[in-house]
């Protein structure tokens, strides 16, 4: 791991500040298709939904760079377990859950500027505290961390793929709602009238 965190960061030490995610995204590109799209897709409906609440250009800017490598330390995770179909042995589930640990030594390790870092590691934290790496509860996750928790969810529950099948986009806002422990639901009410105007 810390190998291949060096190898990464001579490989990014002749890249300019401003091509570093971009640089990061080809890696993933390369390494799990489906996750670059998703990757790429929350981070344009992020961006459109923190528009339609206002939020101004340059904090936008920072989270849709975050969004785009939240998952980035998928790359240092065996591509066939990142395809596995089916349920996962709770060994494996561990070993995934640590991609949100591994994009925050990216980061760090590579120095990306104009992210917000917490969004990057935090992404899976669940409101009642259940969620990881931390299992921050409540108002201690960041705003950005609350809503990238839901756009990244939605993404992931309408998303076509090839080894799952895609729920509706009333289907899954509805999901939003149910599940109260996982997501903030005054951002999901506004996040499902962004939805609904689109
Ligand atoms: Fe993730």
């Amino acid at each position: 791991m810390y190998e291949l965190l060096q190898q990464l960061r001579s490989e990014s030490a002749l890249t300019k500040n401003e091509y570093k995610i971009p640089f990061l995204l080809e890696k993933l590109r390369m390494h799990d298709e489906a996750t670059y799209f998703h990757s790429v897709r929350v981070a344009n409906i992020l961006d459109d939904f923190a528009k339609s609440i206002n939020i101004e250009i340059e904090k936008r800017k920072i989270i849709k760079n975050s969004a785009l490598i939240h998952d980035i330390g998928k790359i240092f995770i065996n591509s066939n377990l990142l395809q596995k179909q089916g349920k996962l042995s709770e060994l494996e589930w561990e070993e995934l859950k640590k991609h949100a640990l591994y994009s925050d030594l990216i980061v760090k390790e590579l120095e990306i500027d104009d992210v917000d870092y917490s969004m990057i590691l935090h992404h899976h934290e669940n409101i009642d505290g259940s969620g990881y790496i931390a299992g921050l509860k409540n108002y201690d996750i960041s705003m950005n961390v609350r809503m990238i928790r839901i756009v990244d969810s939605f993404e992931a529950m309408t998303a076509k793929r090839a080894y799952a099948k895609a729920i509706s986009v009333e289907l899954a806002l509805e999901e939003l709602s149910a599940c109260k422990h996982f997501y903030d639901q005054e951002l999901v009410t506004k996040f499902q009238s962004f939805v609904q105007v689109q």
